[in-house]
Order: C-alpha cells, then structure tokens, then sequence
C-alpha cells in the first residue's frame, strides 16, 4: 500500500502539529509504502523569502526526521526537487472546472482575512491533486482541514479519466486523522503558528520553560478546585497515562494544587518525552550534507514510483513522443 502526505514547510513544528500530523505519520509508515514530502511550491503561496523557504525546508526534515521517520523505508523529499509534479498540475488544470476551485473553503477563508489572492492560491488545490495522483497512493493521511481538498483530488482523478477514455488515475481515499482532538495553545486557543500561542518541542530548556510557566490559568485560588478544561491540564494529559490522569485530576478537584506545580510537572513531562528525539535532532543537524543526500535519494526514489503514471497521463493527453 502506498501512503502519500505533504507537509509546508512554512514554520516551526509545536506539539499540535506533532499530535495532530507527524506522529500518525510516523507510525502509519509501518503500515505500507510511505510517501512524505516537504511542501515548498505550496509555501510559496504564502512565503516570499527564498532563504527563509530553503531552511524552513531542512528545518521540516530535521523534525521528521527526529520524531522517528526512517529514510531507509519510507520516502522523505523536498516538493520541487521533482518538477513533473508541475507539469501534471497543469495537464489537471485543463480538466478541472472552474466551478470547482471556486467553491474550496481555503481559498474562500484566505480572501475573507484579507488576503490578496494570486492564481497560486486559487489553484492550490490543483498542484495538490497532482502531488497525489502522480502515485496513485491508497491512503492519505490529512487533518480534517485537508478533506475538501482530497475531494476535490478525487473529482480531479474522475475528470481527467472521462476527458481521455482512460484508466490513468484512481480515487485515492482520504485517511482523516483524528488528531487528539485540538491542541489547546499558551491562551487557551487552539495551537497554531498564526495565533502565537505554540509551545515548540525543540525548543531550549529555558524557552521551553518559560514558554510553559506563561500558560495561561484562571485565577482560582491555590485551594480550591480548578477546571480541568484548561490548556496546562489538557496538554499535561497529551503525555500523562490513564493512572496519572486520574490522580493529577483527583488533586485538582480536592484544591490545594497551585499551577505552578501543574506547569513545572507539564515541563518535566514534554522534556522527557522529546529527549531522544531531540538528542537525534541535534545529530543530525551537524550533518547538513547528509540531510540533502536522504532528500535527494527521497526524490529519485518518489521519481521512480511517479514516472510510470506520469507517462500514462502524458500518453493519455497525446503529449510528448508516442510509445
Ligand atoms: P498551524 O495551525 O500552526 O498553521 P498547519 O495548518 O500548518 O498548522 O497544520 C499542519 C498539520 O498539523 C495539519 O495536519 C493540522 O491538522 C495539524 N495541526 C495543526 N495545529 C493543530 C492543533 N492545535 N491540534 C491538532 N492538530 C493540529
Ligand atoms: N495542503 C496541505 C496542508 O497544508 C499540504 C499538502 C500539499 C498535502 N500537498 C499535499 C497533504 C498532498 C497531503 C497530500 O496541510
């Protein structure tokens, strides 16, 4: 089974992408054929600064790499290092209709905050489709905001099919993670680089610590009982097992818990739980040339799974020499 997802490299990781994304990533990779890539033609329809997409691109690959993908099975590479993804975006963009772009709710959220939108945007979800069908994978593991585009990703599929009587794509099936629920972030909201409220787990100690210790609370006194519902608890839980959860949870109703002993045992907890990976992460951040070598191997790896359906859609269309 293959198993295909992207992911932007357009800021840092924190712990509700890891919860929300990466770790299913990483244990689905047992379970086919993985296929992951580090989305750089898609940041750029957000990101202008060609430096700053090329380390956020190896910064992506570094956190993947520590949170335990293997390059020796599954396939890690950077997006544009297999430019005839671009070449199916636009054989798609011929068949897709416009009807259909104009009714994703991405693109429809940016306009509405204020974004100027350029063709990109607009056809994101075209670029998308061809990251997916190029391999014609089984699963594809995305967060729920992702769904509508894995539809449209289907239609896409149907669309090229009827256009030239053929069988070149199937209908992948989306696979919606879950997630933990939402991540709650530093005030409570849910955990995003856009809010400002992310806790990341590479971090340094101290900005780990900081970051931590300013959770927001209420202010219930340290002897009464406090709501469990907030952020510092619920993050607590995300490492906690189900006897602890039930003893921090006891104390918090008895009263006489102050949060500060909350924060310090939530720091303890991500330290912890992120050690090794961070041991590796710091590793494998010396070696710069080796990252682009297991990159690079990725693409030439993804080049031989892709090249075969990328012809039959080519042939298909009645582009390039005939066979
Ligand atoms: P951000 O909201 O920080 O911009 P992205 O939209 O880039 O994050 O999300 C990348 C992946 O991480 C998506 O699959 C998304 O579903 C998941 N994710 C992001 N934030 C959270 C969160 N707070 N809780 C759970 N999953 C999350
Ligand atoms: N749009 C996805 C996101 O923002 C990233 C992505 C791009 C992707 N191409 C993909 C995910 C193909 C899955 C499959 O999260």
């Amino acid at each position: 089974m293959r198993i295909l997802s992207g992911i932007q490299p357009s800021g840092e990781l924190h712990i509700g992408n890891y919860f929300g994304a990466m770790r299913q990533h990483v244990e689905l990779q047992q379970r086919g054929q993985g296929i992951y890539f580090l989305a750089d033609y898609h940041s750029m329809t957000s990101l202008r600064d060609a430096e700053g997409r090329r380390a956020a691109v190896v910064e992506l690959a570094l956190d993947y790499l520590a949170c335990g993908l293997d390059p020796a099975t599954s396939i890690l590479y950077r997006q544009s290092d297999l430019p005839e993804t671009c070449e199916l975006a636009w054989i798609l963009t011929t068949v897709t209709p416009m009807g259909l772009l104009l009714r994703a709710h991405s693109y429809k959220d940016k306009v509405d905050q204020g974004v100027q939108p350029d063709h990109g945007l607009f056809a994101y979800p075209v670029l998308m489709a061809a990251d997916i069908l190029q391999y014609n994978p089984e699963l594809v593991p995305v967060g729920q905001d992702q769904k509508q585009h894995l539809e449209m990703t289907r239609d896409i599929a149907v669309k090229f099919n009827q256009a030239y009587d053929a069988e070149v794509f199937t209908q992948p099936e989306p696979h919606i993670l879950e997630s933990v629920a939402v991540v709650p972030g530093t005030d409570g909201r849910k955990m995003s680089k856009s809010y400002g409220n992310v806790i990341r787990m590479f971090w340094s100690e101290k900005k780990l610590k900081k970051t931590i210790m300013s959770v927001v609370t209420d202010s219930t006194p340290v002897e009464d009982p406090k709501d469990i519902d907030q952020s510092v608890f619920q993050l607590w839980s995300l490492f906690a097992d189900e006897g602890e959860r039930e003893e921090m949870f006891a104390r918090a109703e008895a009263g006489g818990m102050g949060y500060g002993d909350v924060k310090k045992a939530l720091f303890e907890k991500v330290l912890a739980h992120f050690a090794p990976m961070r041991e590796r992460r710091e590793e494998l951040a010396k070696r710069p040339d080796d990252i682009e070598d297991i990159l690079r191997a990725g693409a030439g790896r993804a080049r031989e799974l892709a090249a075969p359906v990328l012809e039959a859609a080519r042939q298909a269309a009645g582009l390039g020499s005939p066979r």
